[in-house]
């Protein structure tokens, strides 16, 4: 029996109870005062009891958890509030472990037990976070982001000394952008750890407009690629590593293919085509180029990023503008073509190959994949936060993806405004094939199964009702009649170079971008706040957060421009502050 029965069954008793007395009391004209406490005593045990049925019922037995899933499939949420749960497994005796983008308490690496629908943290270690884990021949490896640790485990998979990790791999580029290394394995004893580029399109100023590509750029030699080490060799560094594919900007998702023996990937794509090159894209090029990528990979392949991206409407791989492309072009044959391609800017943060015997036939070595939701299609609606299943015959993609499991963001107008509540970011195959989810927004963690005889069930899915959007809806205040003008003009400047990083709430983008809701920053000294605009901000902590993106120079804003920005950005999203002036900008230009 559920917790939720018991609790309805104990609130329909009270209920009972209560009409009683209620009646009694209504029939008697003449009540002692003691009857009339008891009656109020119960009265307040009822609706207590009723607000937290409620509860119960909005938090955690939503129908299906909240999520939407094919006929026949049933998902729970086994667990909410870990923090940033980034990939996770789940191990042959059916323990999670999750590792953490952030430690929580100074564990990075939870293990959970899973018991009746729910699990529960049973210990933590490792006081660093990052994404990658694995488990291989007896030990548990995990990533930070810069380096590969692995932990004996014994026979029941639980790490034997917590203190004691094996350093494997050290040295791997972290700067703090496209930074996490997910792990994965193959069948011949090799481990290949993707390392992001910390670059949108390794521009010489990276994401300032118009700034062009680094000859060849360099940044490749140590990032934007897979690399292969040995799984058991201590304190390897790049030295011993193979760059085993390289031209791809940022990959999280990686699995090995046991089918076709083969690394498959997902590229993160790059982003802000037309705020870079607003000459040559606009706003809804933006939004759908370029495409989020699969490849299928074989050691030496290059993928062509930056020099190219793929444009799914023309199939074709394009030269990027930052090369001397102007979105015709074609790009250098040679880079290999993505296997599948799907929507921009959704990224892909686990893919992974299902093969368990409990998910009907057509999903056998299929792929699922996690796509933690877009921040960067603004100002079109933002997309993601969902689970795709991509068919597969023959060890290559066959027909159309399809959206597998959605609901996480909570509703419709949530994932339009980027707010979504949950986002999927890693994904685990238990023994029984049953699938999981990890969240590393609210940290929580879904298992989702298959069973004939839910098949013949009506579909259980998500209410739709919508939930109404709290940040995305915030009260406009009036404008003094005096800064009118220049809060209209700022509004259409901060939609066309900063509402795709900041948000059209203002509210940021978590890890990310920097929220503008009155920081010290936007409040604070006017001069310094000009100058951010004027030469960018990078690797600064903003109230205690970290943002990974860069804040690029807008020098090539006019005065007014700046000042209008200034001002609207000082009376929007809940900030109050005077305006900008267009001498003020100029002086302070003039200073620097
Ligand atoms: C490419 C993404 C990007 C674009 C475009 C961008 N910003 Fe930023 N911005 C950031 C990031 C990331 C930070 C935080 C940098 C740090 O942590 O050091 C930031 C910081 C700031 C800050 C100071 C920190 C704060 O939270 O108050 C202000 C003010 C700001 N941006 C305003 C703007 C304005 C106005 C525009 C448009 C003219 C703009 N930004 C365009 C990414 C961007």
């Amino acid at each position: 029996m559920t917790l939720t029965t018991l609790t309805s069954q104990f609130t329909l008793v009270i209920f009972i109870e209560l009409n009683r007395h209620i009646k009694q009391y209504l029939s008697k004209t003449q009540m002692t005062k003691t009857y009339t406490y008891g009656s109020l005593i119960l009265l307040l045990i009822s609706i207590l009891t009723l607000t937290s049925l409620t509860f119960w019922n909005n938090q955690d037995d939503q129908p299906n958890a909240g999520l939407t899933t094919p006929q026949g499939f049933k998902a729970v949420k086994l667990v909410e509030g870990l923090g940033k749960v980034r990939h996770l497994i789940v191990t042959p005796k059916g323990n999670i472990y999750a590792r953490l983008a952030k430690p929580v308490n100074g564990q990075g690496t939870l293990l959970l037990e899973e018991n009746n629908g729910k699990a529960i943290v049973k210990s933590g270690f490792g006081n660093y976070g990052g994404t990658g884990v694995q488990l291989y021949k007896g030990y548990l490896y995990v990533s930070s982001n810069s380096e590969i640790f692995r932990y004996k485990v014994d026979a029941n998979q639980q790490v034997i000394n917590p203190d004691a990790p094996e350093t494997i791999v050290t040295g791997l580029v972290d700067k703090g952008t496209h930074e996490t290394k997910s792990i994965m394995m193959d069948n011949a004893g090799n481990m290949y750890i993707p390392i992001g580029c910390p670059s949108n399109s390794c521009q010489i100023e990276d994401r300032k407009k118009g700034s062009l590509g680094q000859p060849g750029c360099p940044l490749l030699e140590t990032s934007g690629g897979v690399w292969q080490f040995k799984p058991d060799k201590l304190n390897q560094t790049y030295a011993d590593g193979i760059r085993y594919a390289t031209g791809l900007r940022n990959v999280v998702a990686v699995d090995w293919n046991k089918q076709t023996k083969q690394l498959y990937v997902m590229q993160h794509g790059r982003d802000q085509l037309n705020n870079l090159f607003p000459n040559l894209y606009d706003s809804k090029d933006n939004a759908e180029l370029p495409a989020e990528c699969m490849y299928a990979l074989k050691k030496g392949d290059n993928a062509g990023w930056p020099f190219i991206y793929y444009d799914p409407a023309q199939q074709k791989k394009i030269l990027a503008p930052e090369y001397g492309g102007d979105g015709k072009k074609e790009g250098n044959p040679e880079y290999i073509d993505p296997v599948a391609a799907y929507p921009a800017h959704m990224a892909p943060n686990d893919i992974l190959f299902y093969t368990g015997h409990q998910f009907p036939e057509r999903y056998k070595n299929g792929a699922f994949i996690a796509f933690h939701g877009s921040w960067n299609r603004g100002p079109e609606p933002q997309a993601g936060y969902f689970v795709v299943f991509q068919p597969f015959k023959n060890g290559k993609p066959f027909g159309k993806w399809e959206v597998f499991a959605d609901g996480f963001s909570g509703s419709q107008e949530k994932t339009a405004s980027g707010r979504a509540d949950h986002r999927p970011c890693g994904l685990a195959q238990s023994a029984d094939g049953s699938l999981y989810v990890s969240d590393d927004s609210k940290g929580a963690i879904y298992k989702i199964t298959y069973s004939k005889e839910a098949e013949s069930k009506p579909i259980t899915s998500a209410s739709t009702a919508s939930t109404k959007t709290t940040e995305s809806e915030k009260s406009a205040r009036e404008i003094p009649a005096a800064m009118r003008e220049s809060y209209t003009a700022g509004k259409a400047v901060y939609n066309q170079n900063c509402v795709v990083c900041h948000q059209a709430d203002g509210g940021g983008v978590q890890n990310l971008n920097a929220p503008l809701t009155k920081t010290d920053y936007v409040l604070g000294s006017k001069s310094r706040l000009i100058n951010i605009i004027l030469s960018g901000m990078k690797g600064i902590d903003i109230n205690g957060e970290k943002y990974s993106n860069v804040m690029p120079s807008h020098s090539f804003l006019s005065d007014k421009q700046i000042a209008d920005v200034l001002t609207y950005v000082r009376n929007s999203f809940d900030n109050n502050a005077s305006a900008v002036s267009t001498s003020e900008v100029t002086a302070v230009r003039k200073g620097k």
